[in-house]
């Protein structure tokens, strides 16, 4: 049986760009089995943060895998967990000073709110318009990043609040408006449905991710942590998409100068290997009593583990934070001089190597054009996701050791495919 065939037996579940069926991946590059080389500037929704099959990161999996493969946390202590939740305390703010482990981003955020929880003995929590934290039951009620991720799913689990994120593209305000007014609609939730009494947590992405790559100003994030001061709600920062690197600051929250109560992490932290992460303080930890959360593969895999030790070495060593501030800021600048041939209006937004494109044509999302950008940049060997409430924000993600080279490929392709250029 030829394997395009195979496709049938897969779910029709998942939305996919691109068809292509990939046998390898090396840096930047996949190749398919017709040997074809595209340029993955979606790193896998920004897992393969250091690339396809960095050495470091392959070497570290093969000497882990012949010495212990799982090592269950009820069971046992594994010695690379350990030394891995040591290296990471080491990069985490001081506010957060123990880990719980897991598999995915939505298992971090179940968590996550469980702690927060217990912690406090509060029921609620607020999350933010166009929030995106999962597709689990309370990660999808926690999510307001599209109908999609709802729908026909609903009543979710209830105690969940939204109150507005400060995304002044949209409101079409100042940056100075847009916080005044998105505090006020918080402390409004907080005086007439959900008081700071009730309220476990605040959870919030530094930048929206699958809402459409939008940075939330630090006066926003610093009118959270005093709230949070002032009443005791805790504040959930969901790093799982801008954490490791990626927004040219380890965590995309230091942009703002702000602590978080709780830390979730995921995605780029094992550079493809399935693992989440929960930081908190031990104080916090120790009021979530043994057993009140865990799970077989709570704990992740001792291979995930010695993934994420690489990968934090890789970063160290390869100075990748910087190449993402560096290189992030000329793709922006790239992006800058290329938009004007958009016939509407564009916004290029981001911090490092999380760069959105928002498109938008008489006042609306242009959906249309970023599909037809999105399918030329293909057809020219370029993969580029799309996001936002709108479907009309392209959005960039390229590993984080990519080189300003490729960038340049990248962008001459984004230009012709914006101009209308690709046959
Ligand atoms: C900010 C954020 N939180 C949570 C999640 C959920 O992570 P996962 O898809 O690994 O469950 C995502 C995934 O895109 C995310 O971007």
């Amino acid at each position: 049986m030829q394997i395009s065939h195979c496709k049938e037996a897969l779910s029709d579940v998942w939305g996919r760009f691109n068809n292509s069926i990939i046998v390898r991946g090396e840096g930047s590059y996949i190749f398919d089995d017709q040997g074809n080389q595209f340029l993955d500037f979606t790193s896998g929704i920004g897992v393969t943060a250091t690339g396809h099959c960095h050495p470091q990161i392959v070497g570290a999996v093969k000497a882990q895998a012949s010495q212990l493969l799982f090592g269950q946390m009820n069971c046992m202590l594994p010695e690379v967990t350990l030394r891995y939740a040591t290296a990471l305390r080491a990069k985490t703010p001081s506010s957060i000073e123990t880990f719980f482990f897991s598999n995915s981003g939505a298992e971090a955020v179940e968590g996550a709110i469980k702690l927060a929880r217990m912690a406090t003995g509060r029921p609620n929590v607020i999350a933010f318009e166009g929030g995106f934290h999962g597709r689990t039951a309370m990660t999808m009620a926690l999510t307001s990043s599209k109908k999609v991720y709802r729908e026909g799913f609903q009543p979710l689990p209830a105690g969940v609040f939204f109150s507005p994120f400060p995304n002044s593209f949209y409101y079409g305000w100042s940056r100075e408006e847009t916080v005044r007014f998105c505090l006020a609609q918080l402390e409004r939730l907080l005086q007439t449905q959900s008081s700071a009494d009730e309220t476990a947590a605040f959870i919030i992405e530094p930048v929206l991710g699958e809402g459409g790559f939008v940075p939330a100003p630090a006066e926003f994030l610093l009118g959270l942590r005093e709230i949070c001061d002032r009443t005791g709600v805790l504040l959930i920062v969901d790093e799982i998409q801008s954490g490791f690197g990626r927004s040219g600051e380890m965590w995309a929250h230091e942009h703002c100068g702000i602590s978080p109560d709780i830390l979730t992490m995921a995605k780029g932290i094992a550079s493809g290997l399935p693992m989440s992460a929960i930081g908190a303080s031990h104080e916090l930890m120790s009021r979530w009593v043994p057993g009140a959360h865990g799970g077989t593969y709570g704990g992740g895999s001792a291979i995930s583990m010695a993934a994420a030790l690489a990968t934090l070495e890789v970063i160290e060593d390869e100075q990748l934070i910087e190449n993402a501030r560096v290189i992030g800021s000329k793709l922006k600048q790239h992006l800058e001089a290329i938009v004007p041939k958009y016939s509407g209006t564009a916004d290029v937004r981001g911090h490092g190597l999380m760069v959105g494109v928002e498109l938008i044509s008489d006042g609306k999302p242009d959906k249309q054009t970023a599909i037809r950008i999105q399918a030329d940049c293909l057809k020219s060997k370029l993969l580029l996701l799309i996001c936002g409430t709108g479907g009309n924000v392209l959005r960039w993600l390229p590993p984080l050791n990519v080189s300003e080279q490729e960038i340049d490929i990248a962008c001459k392709i984004f230009e012709s495919a914006i101009e209308g250029r690709v046959g």
